[in-house]
């Protein structure tokens, strides 16, 4: 259900609209007061996504931003450090929360071109004990980073080094379904070396709002509270709920057709002269229209297509919303 059904939004995969049949087991939820922990479906949510991810305990929360922030929070007090991407969600796109309001002081490294961190310059920069250093406390993670799949065998290094110098390990798994989906592996062999993972409902799985956040009972405890002070307990959060679990129940297998899709729209737009796919991820096509001879905005906009178009490099990402036609459209448009 979009609003303007011949208009292709191709910004994000946050961009879907809850069809009619999300929005009628949202209409039909039980509900309660959340925050008296009153709401069956939250719980019912909560408990589907730590059993998932194969944690003990899981936390809804209205955003991937403020559920990252819970984490981080969770994990490490004032004064104290977590690793982090250079352009991590986490660091660089959460207005600076961990530092803003948890006194925690971030220490970010440039991604490799796959989306990992190189262990050598994360293990150079996790401080000593020394009064002069804040104290290293955490090793963050995305999976996907810009659409891209961490490894399993990286993963698995990662966490050798934060078992070996003795940090948590976080993972900003906003996107992990596509990650498992991609690599045909259930989610919650990607989540097990992490202390704690945040996945979110509203980017492919396609739920309007929420996200979890999950680990083991005591950290989930001490991100309730954090959540409660940052303004995200919810009453009745079981009609989001709802949606979320709708979500999971009917949009986690398809989001292979995503990544076909991506695929398609990168394989169409090579054809078009001037224009080069940089990478298709996941869900995310890259492109650069430097060389093309026109007014991509323009052109796009004159067909009713919303994209992601900057100088350097252009995005788009399949979603649940994307009509099959999209790769002939995005053509003809540039054609
Ligand atoms: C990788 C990643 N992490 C976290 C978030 C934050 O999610 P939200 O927009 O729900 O705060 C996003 C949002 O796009 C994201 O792409």
């Amino acid at each position: 259900m979009t609003n303007n059904d011949s208009q292709i939004d191709l910004r994000s995969d946050t961009v879907t609209r809850p069809g009619p049949k999300m929005r009628a087991v949202m209409a039909e939820a039980t509900v309660g007061d959340d925050v008296w922990g009153d709401d069956p479906t939250v719980q019912q949510l909560e408990a589907y996504v730590a059993s998932l991810l194969g944690k003990d305990a899981a936390l809804f929360v209205p955003s991937g931003t403020q559920s990252n922030l819970c984490a981080l929070m969770s994990h490490c007090r004032r004064g104290e450090e977590y690793v982090v991407g250079q352009n991590a969600h986490t660091y660089k796109y959460e207005a600076g929360g961990a530092a803003v309001l948890g006194s925690i002081q971030p220490q970010p490294i440039e991604f490799e071109d796959d989306g990992t961190l190189d262990l050598d310059k994360v293990r150079a920069k996790i401080k000593v004990d020394n009064e002069h250093f804040a104290i290293t406390k955490l090793l963050t993670l995305e999976n996907t980073v810009d659409g891209k799949v961490l490894p399993m065998s990286y993963i698995a290094e990662a966490k050798a080094l934060v078992d070996e110098v003795g940090l948590k390990f976080h993972l900003d798994g906003a996107r992990v379904w596509n990650a498992a989906a991609a690599l045909d592996v259930d989610v919650a062999e990607i989540a097990a070396p992490f202390d704690s993972v945040s996945v979110c409902l509203s980017k492919g799985l396609g739920a309007p709002v929420g996200s979890v956040l999950v680990g083991d009972a005591p950290f989930i405890a001490a991100a309730k509270r954090w959540r409660k002070m940052l303004g995200g307990g919810l009453r009745q959060a079981g009609i989001l709920a709802a949606a979320g679990i709708y979500a999971l129940d009917h949009h986690r297998a398809r989001l292979v057709d995503d990544h076909a899709m991506a695929h398609r729209m990168g394989e169409a737009l090579n054809t078009v002269p001037g224009v080069t796919t940089t990478g298709v991820n996941t869900n995310m096509v890259f492109c650069d229209f430097s060389a093309y001879d026109g007014d991509v905005a323009a052109r796009f906009a004159e067909h009713n297509i919303l994209a992601a178009v900057g100088p350097a490099a252009s995005r788009m990402v399949a979603h649940l919303d994307v009509p099959d036609d999209a790769p002939e459209r995005l053509v003809a448009a540039l054609s």
